[in-house]
């Protein structure tokens, strides 16, 4: 499996695989990988022949206060795993490959409206940052199919609009959060947490169950049920950052006829920030 930095080397290896006729799968990821991660390089190799997955820390997407510095860089590790996992390629590009005039001067791609609100509003900047990059990985790669994590339910929501907005040729597939026994999203952020902070993480899928449960039996006190939320993540320990139930298709906050709900999590346990969700049909 041949790990490549340059733009002109991945054209030139891709367009041979094009010639004969693969179909091509991307899974964007910034490294330090874990098995949610390997579940989306798994659902891409049954939609593709060759699966390329992208390793790049974005610094366009985060913010000046942020882990970007900080950000685990493992790329010896994240290509052993990704070897055993079948992924065919990995696409490992320089911030001076990608951003060659610099951040600043680079053009944004930004999608209204979805990006609005939630982890858009917590962190002014992202989702032009994610959709920018992911917009050029799109345009690098040509890819038939790219996988992503439902986890990161807000960001998936701009890149299935920014695909469909921008004709762009991409099949967008959302994988499901894989998660520990006890309930803890798969994340690279879980990495940064305390042995105390780890064993009190359990209470973000706890609470959303318990909401989800709620609204499964009716319940359409939606602020209530945020509120009650609130109070559980405060009990445990928890600086939520924000609680919200929501249409799962438009991300505007739930109304009592929407047939599909999803609850977005926003949490800090001391420094480290998890997000979350859970959808419920009713
Ligand atoms: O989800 C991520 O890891 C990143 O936001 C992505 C999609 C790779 C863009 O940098």
């Amino acid at each position: 499996m041949r790990t490549i930095h340059t733009l002109k080397e991945l054209r030139a290896v891709l367009n041979g695989y094009r010639q004969q006729g693969k179909r091509i799968g991307l899974v964007p990821t910034m490294g330090n990988l874990h098995e949610g991660h390997i579940s989306l390089v798994e659902q891409a190799r049954r939609a593709a022949d060759i699966v390329v997955t992208s390793i790049f820390i974005n610094p366009m997407q985060f913010g000046a206060n942020e882990d970007l510095d900080s950000y685990p860089r493992t790329l010896r590790d994240d290509q052993e795993r990704l070897q055993a996992a079948g992924n065919s390629l990995i696409f490992a590009p320089s911030v001076e490959e990608l951003y060659p005039e610099g951040l600043a001067r680079h053009t944004q791609v930004t999608v209204p409206e979805v990006s609005d609100g939630y982890c858009g509003a917590s962190r002014p900047g992202h989702f032009a940052g994610v959709a920018t990059v992911v917009t050029m990985l799109f345009n690098m790669v040509q890819p038939d199919v790219a996988v992503f994590g439902e986890k990161d339910f807000q960001q998936l929501a701009v890149i299935r609009k920014l695909t469909r907005d921008l004709f762009i040729p991409v099949e967008v597939i959302g994988a499901p959060t894989v998660r520990d026994a006890d309930g803890v999203a798969k994340s690279s952020r879980n990495g940064y947490l305390s042995a105390d902070e780890r064993a009190r993480a359990p209470a973000i899928f706890a609470a959303m169950e318990h909401m989800a449960a709620r609204l499964a039996q009716g319940e359409t006190e939606y602020t209530q049920l945020e509120q009650d939320a609130y109070n559980q993540l405060l009990a445990a320990g928890f600086h939520p950052d924000y609680i919200a139930i929501v249409n799962s298709r438009t991300l505007k906050p739930a109304q009592p006829a929407d047939p599909q709900l999803t609850i977005l999590m926003a949490a800090f346990l001391g420094t480290t920030r998890l997000i979350d969700n859970l959808s419920v049909t009713r």
